[in-house]
């Protein structure tokens, strides 16, 4: 199978994966053979990439560290309760018990569920309504600061506590007018004052709920803070920064930079870790911008990439001690298609990714399996 982005679906294509719908349940299931009404669908409900069957890629499999059914399931639980701080147009009720026990046990099930992998992988392509970007945001800062949290070592009930926290890191924005938050042009003081509100607000929603940690509360407080006190609320900066914050820091902008939404591209993921360097010490702390480079990979097994010197092929497999240097079948040199080989950029580093926004293979002639 192979990833291939949504604008270059195209009729017949056969999915490769099962799709599930925002409450869990199966949408399309793998092996479809797609149409233009399915496809017209799977645009309106958001999706920018799918998994699609691949005469070269078959032996390709993609490996889940969260089933897809919990994700959906704790997507589930998170829609309902910002739906509902939404409705109220307030942050201070209490949150309903049944959703703020459900997503403690979900996210202990995708713990048991990441244990043990050595190496994760970043996503590509949203699975979610454009609407809501918030909530496909909020799954991923949850998962990278899990990872990162898991890699240094914590114990199981502190990573619990950030992945929870990282979940309802923006809870305080579903209460700001979305022409706020979608503004395309540069926001006024006032309007900026009141989306830097979202992370206290957060901090008040997530404090209140008994099973919730303080510790969670914090992911919601301080993940705009920065170490040299430029950010917000507070200006906190240095060590008075918990290391959850820097944790969740970490993740909300990697996260943001490098997803697809309806008004931008996403940026290389290898770009994005390279602004995150840069940054380090002044906005990031190292420790954990380290972790995340060293238990990330950046380009997941499926995707269709384009390499520097024009050659392109569909990563294969990444090596969990170079996380940034995958495997990549080669299928063409430019536009010209070659028998298919198979290329490690860990032994060869002289080559980088240059794009996988494009889609070259599709309009290749396909070499036929041996
Ligand atoms: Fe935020």
């Amino acid at each position: 199978m192979r990833l291939t982005m949504m604008e270059f679906v195209e009729p017949d294509m056969v999915l490769a994966r099962t799709l599930y719908d925002p409450c869990g349940r199966p949408l399309l299931r793998r092996g479809v053979k797609l149409t233009s009404s399915y496809i017209r669908r799977l645009k309106s409900l958001g999706y920018t990439a799918l998994y699609i069957d691949h005469p070269l890629t078959h032996d390709v499999r993609v490996e889940d560290y969260v089933p897809p059914e919990l994700k959906a399931h704790l997507i589930k639980e998170v829609r309902e309760i910002f739906q509902g701080v939404r409705d109220s147009g307030r942050v201070g009720d209490v949150l309903p018990d049944k959703n703020v026990y459900r997503i403690v046990d979900l996210f202990t099930d995708i713990l048991e569920s990441m244990q043990g992998n050595e190496l994760f992988e970043v996503h590509m392509g949203s699975i979610l309504n454009k609407d809501e970007a918030l909530l496909n945001h909020s799954f991923y800062v949850s998962l990278f600061s899990t990872i990162i949290a898991m890699s240094k070592g914590m114990d199981e009930s502190r990573v619990r506590e950030i992945g929870i926290g990282a979940l309802l890191h923006d809870i305080g924005k579903v209460v700001i007018p979305d022409k706020i938050l979608n503004k395309p042009g540069k926001l006024t003081a006032l309007e900026w004052q009141e989306v830097q509100e979202h992370a206290l607000m957060g901090y008040d929603i997530i404090r209140k709920q008994h099973a919730f940690s303080i510790v969670s509360a914090h992911c919601a407080y301080q993940h705009h803070e920065r170490l040299d006190g430029s950010g917000y609320p507070r200006g906190l900066s240095g060590d008075s920064i918990h290391p959850v914050g820097r944790i969740t820091a970490v993740a909300d902008v990697f996260e943001a930079m490098t997803a697809t939404r309806a008004y931008k591209r996403p940026i290389l993921p290898s770009e994005v870790i390279e602004y995150l360097y840069a940054q380090c010490g002044t906005q990031f702390d190292i420790e954990y911008v380290e972790a995340f480079r060293d238990h990330v990979a950046l380009y997941p097994v499926g995707v269709t990439i384009q390499l520097n010197d024009d050659r392109r092929g569909v990563v294969v497999a990444n090596h969990p001690e170079f996380p940034q240097r995958p495997i990549v079948r080669i299928f063409a040199h430019g536009n010209e298609s070659v028998t298919p080989y198979e290329l490690d950029m860990a032994k060869t580093l002289n080559v980088v990714v240059a794009d996988f926004r494009r889609d070259p293979l599709i309009a290749l002639p396909v070499h036929e399996e041996q």
